[in-house]
C-alpha cells in the first residue's frame, strides 16, 4: 500500500462543470488561458501553499486521464499529495465526492472553484489562518463599491441597498473539518430543492448553524465565467498589449495630509481610535490609506488619488480604507500588477502607534495580500505636525508585472505611460 503524506490541511478543488455559459466544447478548467489550461493555472496557486496539503481535483468524468496529467505536472514531486476524483451533476455533488476522499489528519478543509484560475497562494493560505484563528467557516469577499438596486419581476426599482452590509464572495472557502463533513451530512437529508438554494458551501455551513466569515478577498480571485472574464484574465497574464510593458517593478510614493478635526473619530491605517482626534476629510480622513493608494497608485501609472476617488464620489462618503485599498487593489491589478511590498510611515504627536502597530499592519496586509509596514515619528514639535494641528503620511509602493517572464518575452515594449 502507498504511504500517504499526512497533512493537516486539504484542498477540494471543483473543476468538474461543463462551463455553459463559457461555450466551449470542452469542459471550462480545460480551456486554455494563455499557455496552460484553466486547471493549470488554479493548481498553481493551490501548490503555492505555504504548508503541504492534499490536493484533491473533482474532474469531469470524461477527463479523468487529463486531469491527472495536468495536476501531475503542476504536482511535480509532490504527486503523493494529489487525488483525482469525478464529480457530481451540481457542484454541490461534486465537494461531496471531494470530501470523500478527505485523509485522516486533515483538520481544515478549502473549497477551491478551478474556474478562479489567477487566486494568489497567498489568498489561500489567508483563508487557512483565518480557520485556524477563529475556528469559523471563512469565504473571501470584496466590499461592493457599486451602487445596488433591488428591482421587482418588471425591472422596476424597488430601492437601494445597504452596500455595507454587502460582500461579493469568492473562493476558496475554508472550514474545520468536522463542521463541512456536518454540513454535508445535514445537507444530504434535505429535499432537494431546498438543498438547490444553498449555492455555495458557505450558505449549506451558515444554513447548518455555524458561523462563517468573511475576510478581504482579492481581485485576482474572480471567476472565470464568459468568454469576456477568459480574455480578461489572458489580458491580466500579459499576452496582449493590455498589460504592463515591461518585466520590471515600478516604485510609487504618496504622501497625504489631514487637519484634526475634534468632531470626528479618529480612523488611521485602516484602525478605529476610539478617545483620540479625529482627522477632517471627505472620507474618513485616514492619512495613513490614503497615502498608501496614492503610492500604489502612482506606482502603477494610473494618476492620483484626488483623480482616481474624486471628492463628489458618493461611494466614498465616510468609507473607511478597506473600500479605498480595494478598490485600488482592483485598479492595479486590472493594469497588470500585483503589490510586492507597501511601507508607510505616520508623522504626527499622536496617536501613539507603538501599541497597535502590529495589529495595522496584519489588517493592511490582510487587505493587499502583501506585506505592508507602518512606522511612525514625529518632527521634534516642529511644523504642522509638531504644533499638534494634524497628521501626514508617507508611504511607498512596489508593485510586479503579474507574469513577468511573459512581459519580458514581448518583443517591442511600448511605454506604459
Ligand atoms: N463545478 C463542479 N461540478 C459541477 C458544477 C460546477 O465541479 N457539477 C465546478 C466548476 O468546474 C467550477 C466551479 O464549480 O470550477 C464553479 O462553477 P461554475 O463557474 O458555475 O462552472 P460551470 O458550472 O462549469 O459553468 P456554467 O455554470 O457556465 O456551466
Ligand atoms: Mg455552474
Amino acid at each position: 500500500m502507498t504511504e500517504f503524506p499526512v497533512t493537516a490541511v486539504a484542498v477540494i478543488v471543483v473543476a468538474a462543470g461543463s462551463g455553459s455559459r463559457l461555450g466551449r466544447d470542452q469542459p471550462k478548467a480545460f480551456v486554455q488561458l494563455g499557455d496552460r489550461s484553466i486547471l493549470e493555472h488554479a493548481l498553481a496557486g493551490v501548490f503555492g501553499l505555504n504548508e503541504p496539503a492534499q490536493v484533491i481535483v473533482v474532474a469531469p468524468e470524461t477527463h479523468l486521464a487529463e486531469t491527472g496529467t495536468i495536476a501531475g505536472r503542476v504536482a511535480g514531486l509532490a504527486t503523493g499529495y494529489l487525488d483525482v476524483v469525478a464529480g457530481g451533476d451540481t457542484r454541490q455533488a461534486s465537494v461531496a465526492r471531494g470530501l470523500a476522499v478527505v485523509r485522516s489528519g486533515a483538520t481544515v478543509v478549502l473549497v477551491h472553484d478551478a474556474a478562479r484560475a489567477l487566486t494568489p497562494a497567498a489568498l489561500i493560505d489567508a483563508v487557512v489562518a483565518a480557520v485556524r484563528s477563529t475556528g469559523h467557516g471563512i469565504v473571501p469577499g470584496l466590499p461592493v463599491v457599486d451602487t445596488i438596486k433591488s428591482v421587482d419581476a418588471a425591472a422596476t426599482i424597488l430601492g437601494t441597498v445597504d452596500r455595507s452590509q454587502l460582500s461579493a464572495v469568492q473562493t476558496p472557502q475554508g472550514f474545520p473539518r468536522a463542521m463541512l463533513d456536518a454540513a454535508f451530512a445535514w445537507a444530504a437529508t434535505l429535499p432537494s430543492a431546498d438543498a438547490q438554494d444553498l449555492t455555495d458551501d458557505a450558505a449549506l455551513v451558515a444554513a447548518s448553524g455555524n458561523t462563517v466569515s468573511v475576510i478581504p478577498g482579492d481581485p485576482l480571485a474572480f471567476k472565470v465565467t464568459t468568454a469576456w472574464d477568459l480574455r480578461r484574465a489572458e489580458l491580466l497574464l500579459g499576452d496582449d498589449a493590455g498589460a504592463p510593458a515591461s518585466a520590471d517593478p515600478r516604485v510609487g510614493t504618496g504622501l497625504d495630509v489631514h487637519a484634526f478635526d475634534d468632531t470626528s473619530d479618529l480612523w488611521l491605517a485602516g484602525l478605529h481610535w476610539p478617545g483620540e482626534r479625529g482627522l477632517s476629510g471627505h472620507s474618513d480622513g485616514d492619512a495613513a490609506v490614503h497615502a498608501v493608494c496614492d503610492a500604489m497608485l502612482a506606482a502603477a501609472g494610473l494618476g492620483d488619488i484626488g483623480q482616481v476617488f474624486g471628492t463628489a464620489d458618493p461611494r466614498l462618503t465616510d468609507a473607511h480604507g478597506e473600500v479605498f485599498l480595494t478598490e485600488t487593489l482592483r485598479l492595479v491589478t486590472e493594469a497588470g500588477y500585483r503589490v510586492g511590498n507597501v511601507t508607510v510611515q505616520i508623522i504626527g504627536n499622536r496617536p501613539k502607534l507603538a501599541p497597535r502597530r502590529i495589529e495595522a499592519q496584519e489588517l493592511l496586509t490582510g487587505i493587499l495580500h502583501a506585506p505592508v509596514s507602518v512606522s511612525a515619528t514625529t518632527t521634534d514639535a516642529l511644523g504642522f505636525t509638531g504644533r499638534g494641528e494634524g497628521i501626514a503620511a508617507l508611504a511607498t509602493a512596489l508593485l510586479h508585472p503579474i507574469s513577468p517572464t511573459r512581459a519580458s518575452d514581448r518583443p517591442s515594449p511600448k511605454l506604459n505611460q
